[in-house]
């Protein structure tokens, strides 16, 4: 028994050492009704306070913004404020900002002439591309969003099946300029085994600038508990690698 909680003990300090080291929590979707996370404020709530619990300072929320979830900031910003009203409404005080996890898909170009949602003071913006196809000119699309002042962040690298077996991209991608954001967890095999390799092997090789959530439902921060007392984890962060705590 004695054991049992020394060990239960020794997971909790490790947890909440992690996520002091990360301090911001840059994607997830806790906006409710307007993407595939927190479909109303009862939800938004639960999950937000978890986070909270776990030990996060900030949060930065990151709606889906593509074609089956047609967002735009004043869509997102709108939806944020009700909200914010509504956590002021259950005296939970947090600190919580959004922007926007983009697709690049064919309404992708329309939204970067318009003006991206961005985080931090050097303008990251956070994109995603379909997990099976390799977008049209992704290099080129990398590009146009640099040219317009931004510095794009990929959401998930290791979830992307037309990377798998071609590793030298991402070697490639990082040396464009192309940050790397990858999901905690990945590392506790929540996206099966390829996607929890891949994640290993973008750490051993120090290409990882950010860790996120990616927090949908509560699943995902059951998971997340387990995810977070990876090892690779503590040393990567103890590493200066990770930018979380620059936001
Ligand atoms: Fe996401």
């Amino acid at each position: 028994m004695f054991n049992f909680l020394k060990t239960f003990f020794k997971k909790d300090v490790n947890i909440k050492n992690t996520v002091e080291l990360l301090k911001t929590d840059l994607h997830s979707h806790l906006i409710p009704g307007i993407d595939d996370g927190a479909q109303n404020l009862e939800e938004s709530e639960i999950l937000i306070l978890e986070l909270l619990h776990l030990g996060f300072q900030k949060l930065i929320t990151t709606p889906h913004i593509n074609v089956n979830f047609p967002n735009t900031p004043d869509i997102i910003q709108r939806n944020f404020e009700s909200l914010q009203n509504y956590l002021i409404s259950k005296q939970i005080s947090f600190n919580i900002d959004f922007a926007a996890e983009y697709m690049l898909d064919e309404g992708f170009s329309n939204h970067l002439n318009k003006g991206l949602l961005s985080f931090g003071k050097q303008k990251f913006v956070l994109i995603e591309t379909f997990h099976h196809i390799k977008p049209d000119r992704f290099q080129a699309i990398i590009f146009d969003i640099q040219m317009k002042g931004f510095k794009p962040v990929l959401a998930h690298p290791e979830r992307y099946l037309y990377l798998w077996n071609v590793k030298e991209k991402y070697f490639e991608l990082k040396e464009q300029g192309l940050y790397f954001q990858l999901n905690l967890n990945s590392l506790s095999g929540y996206y099966t085994e390829k996607p929890k390799n891949i994640a290993k092997f973008l750490l051993k090789n120090k290409l990882v600038d950010f860790l996120g959530s990616d927090t949908h439902h509560t699943k995902h921060l059951e998971m997340l508990q387990k995810s977070l007392t990876d090892e690779q984890i503590m040393s990567y962060l103890e590493s200066g690698k990770i930018l979380n705590q620059t936001l």
